[in-house]
């Protein structure tokens, strides 16, 4: 009886301890997700490997961004053969953010305080590194994205670098093919609510636009990422009778919008910017929907130049019959810039790891010659495509 007794408390004892550990444990989850801020570790691991933790979306409605980017770094990491750098080897740890700003942060957040990464890589959409962006600089780590163009990315601050134009440089080239090149003189914009890039870039074609002295028509047209039906808004588009469409967003929800303004008799070029070079892009609008229209963006597979050349032939012996776009080649370079750093850097701390990346001047990439500037933004050259059924063609290039 006593026995029992006993036994019974302790069982007790033991569930009580339970639930109070798991309520902690709750508590601690909270407070975590709550404040976001990651107090400085100081530095990477210090094991045998160097660790560059990379953040992107392989899966969801960008999918593709991420898979072209790790085709991209990957190949340069085959490139550099297993090179050593200080005696150390170079591991990837790659996170998925399926395009999301919350996934984004989480995903920062654990390069940075579990594995000790020396440094992150990313990410694509500009708000999804907005979001990631602040955790990197509180904790002193360098945050270096190859993609994301919105103007605020680097004002977070020292630690966060590009290696790709931004959307001051891409909607100004945008505007001046529209009025000089198309001799296009009304412009209605469509703008994804949801998204940085979006709203900065179409900030920066309408002021441009304007300037060289064409009409833009006043009202915003705006969309949120993950609609799928464009119709009413397409509709208000056509009744303002506009000569050209810049929309400014990301390949899926542009697909939908081009195959429908298609069906619906919207027949003027569509612009639009780096985010509509995906793979996919064809697929999701069709043939009829991507015929005629024009994108600014990093790269061409058709350039000539021997290195690219020999980039999209390893591509496509990698990685399938798919021509590489313009992330697969940004993937690339920004981790040969990484890369190079690297090996330039005297220590392997965080400030001396990234002084060498935004120090870096003239390096030959395949996305052009990258220099980062005092703000850590590169100046390159862009490219303009025509976009066609079966993929982009060059039209011309323009430098900064
Ligand atoms: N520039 C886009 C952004 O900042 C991302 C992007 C880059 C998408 C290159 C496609 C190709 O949001």
């Amino acid at each position: 009886m006593n026995v029992k007794k006993a036994f019974h408390l302790s069982t007790l004892t033991f569930l009580a301890s339970l639930l109070l550990f798991s309520g902690c444990n709750k508590q601690d989850t909270k407070s975590n997700s709550s404040q976001p801020v990651v107090q400085a570790t100081g530095n990477p691991a210090d094991g045998d490997e160097i660790l560059v933790g990379a953040v992107f979306p392989m899966t969801g409605p960008i999918a593709t961004y991420g898979q072209e980017s790790v085709n991209g770094i990957k190949l340069a990491l085959q490139k550099f053969g297993g090179e050593k750098i200080k005696g150390k080897k170079i591991r990837l740890i790659i996170e998925d953010n399926k395009g999301e700003p919350t996934e984004s942060a989480n995903a920062v957040r654990k390069l940075i305080n579990v594995d000790k990464v020396h440094v992150v890589v990313g990410s694509v959409a500009s708000s999804n590194t907005l979001a990631g962006a602040p955790i990197a600089q509180q904790a002193g780590v360098p945050l270096m994205t190859p993609a994301s163009t919105n103007e605020k990315v680097t004002q977070t601050g020292e630690f966060i670098s590009r290696t790709c134009f931004t959307d001051d440089f891409q909607g100004v080239v945008m505007a001046k093919f529209a009025k000089e090149t198309l001799k296009k003189s009304k412009a209605a914009i469509i703008v994804d609510n949801a998204s940085d890039y979006s709203k900065g870039l179409s900030k920066v074609f309408r002021a441009e636009f304007a300037k060289l002295g064409g009409e833009v028509i006043p009202t915003e047209y705006t969309y949120t990422a993950k609609d799928q039906d464009f119709r009413s808004l397409l509709s208000k588009v056509k009744r303002s009778k506009p000569d050209v469409v810049f929309l400014p967003g990301y390949y899926t929800e542009v697909g939908l919008i081009l195959k429908q303004a298609k069906q619906m008799g919207l027949n003027v070029p569509f612009l639009g910017g780096d985010g509509w070079d995906s793979p996919k892009l064809q697929e999701i609008a069709g043939a009829e929907g991507v015929k005629g229209n024009y994108i600014s963006s990093h790269f061409s597979p058709d350039d000539q130049d021997p290195t690219v050349q020999s980039f999209v032939k390893e591509y496509t012996e990698n990685f399938g019959s798919q021509k590489p776009g313009a992330m697969a080649a940004l993937g690339y370079d920004g981790m040969l810039v990484v890369l190079d750093a690297l090996k330039r850097a005297p220590k392997l701390d965080y400030a001396s790891i990234n002084s060498a990346i935004i120090n870096t001047k003239g390096f030959k990439g395949i996305t052009g010659s990258i220099t980062i500037d005092e703000n850590r933004n590169a100046r390159k050259s862009a490219v303009v495509l025509k976009t066609l059924p079966e993929g982009m063609a060059f039209e011309q290039k323009v430098n900064p």
